[in-house]
């Protein structure tokens, strides 16, 4: 019976997990292309690169924290991105 609760209980969380995860990714997905960084115009619609580098296996190349430095470059000079965003930009680029 505790077997069960447990198993349940691990399958919710992971599911909690994994939507939470999508979610993230699709909302970067957006901020990128989106008007408030402007990602795009440098990086490309679907960041295959046009005056900068393009993200195609950058997941592979950088971890989330290395990722999370090299992109807070275009962050606004009078403030720094929004953490949780830049965050959920970076989770998109480890996905193309
Ligand atoms: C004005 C043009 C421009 C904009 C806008 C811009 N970038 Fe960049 N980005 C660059 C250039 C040029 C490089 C390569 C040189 C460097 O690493 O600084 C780069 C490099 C990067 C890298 C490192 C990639 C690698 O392979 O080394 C990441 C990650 C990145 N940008 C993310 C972002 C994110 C996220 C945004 C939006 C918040 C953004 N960039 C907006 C020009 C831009």
């Amino acid at each position: 019976m505790n077997r069960i609760v447990m198993t349940f209980g691990l399958l919710l969380v992971m599911g909690f997990a994994a939507s939470a995860h999508a979610a993230d990714v699709s909302e970067g997905k957006s901020l990128f292309q989106g008007e408030k960084y402007r990602c795009y115009s440098c990086h490309g619609k679907n960041g295959e690169g046009v005056s900068a580098p393009g993200f195609k296996g950058v997941g592979k190349k950088f971890s989330q924290e290395e990722m999370m430095k090299r992109a807070a470059h275009n962050c606004p000079p009078t403030g720094a991105c929004n953490p949780k965003e830049l965050e959920a930009i970076v989770s998109y680029l480890r996905t193309i």
